[in-house]
């Protein structure tokens, strides 16, 4: 049990710059600072990396940004993922940045930076669905390499009216859904 206030990475699995996701990921850091959470913010398009290649990796090791975001993984104790969806599945940025963050790296273990972490997982999309199909298959990724994820999900459909202009959710069952999911993820880590 720690009494600081646990140190949670939140990012989007998408790079575009007007991108839904950016913001559920940037309300979601504000409303875990508000729970009592240290949020970390990371857009992804800052940690451009190539499509994870076996050659490359053996001729050069982990791409700077990987190896980057591997160690801020590292120095956080949670995650908060906000993840598009694409023909159903999460979207490529996602699943080759969590690739890439899986590989060993010096003295850092290839799972090391999963393990033991907690994770919130929730999606924005335009369509109805709010890229519901996407989320059940991230959080089996997630499970796979040892992070623990919490049951709770938030699916955002609608999301091009979805939001106000200060950044918070429209429906208030939706704002008092992503609250609960962020309460229960800091309240996992203190
Ligand atoms: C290749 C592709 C496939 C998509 N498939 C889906 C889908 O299965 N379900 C869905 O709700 N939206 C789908 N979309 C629309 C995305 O939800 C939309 O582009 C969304 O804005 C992406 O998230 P972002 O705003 O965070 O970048 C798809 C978009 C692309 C480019």
């Amino acid at each position: 049990m720690s009494h600081q206030r646990p140190r949670i990475l939140v990012f989007a699995g998408s790079a575009r710059k007007n991108s839904y996701n950016k913001r559920l990921a940037k309300l979601m850091a504000q409303r875990i600072d508000a729970c009592g959470g240290d949020a970390t913010f990371v857009d992804l398009a800052d940690f451009p990396m190539p499509l994870y290649d076996g050659d490359l990796e053996e001729q050069e090791g982990l791409p700077e940004h990987a190896s980057r975001l591997k160690r801020m993984i590292m120095d956080h104790q949670g995650l908060a993922i906000a993840s598009p969806e694409y023909n159903g599945f999460i979207t490529p940025l996602l699943k080759n940045t969590i690739d890439w963050v899986s590989r060993p790296d010096g003295d850092l273990g290839a799972l090391e930076p999963y393990q033991h972490k907690v994770a919130a997982i929730v999606g924005a999309s335009p369509g109805g669905l709010g890229g519901l199909r996407a989320l059940p298959l991230l959080r089996q990724l997630l499970s796979n390499i040892g992070v623990t994820v919490l049951p709770d999900q938030l699916a955002v459909g609608g999301a091009g009216e979805a939001f106000q202009e200060d950044g918070s959710l429209a429906d208030e069952g939706k704002a008092k859904a992503l609250d609960g999911i962020c309460q229960r993820l800091v309240d996992s880590l203190t």
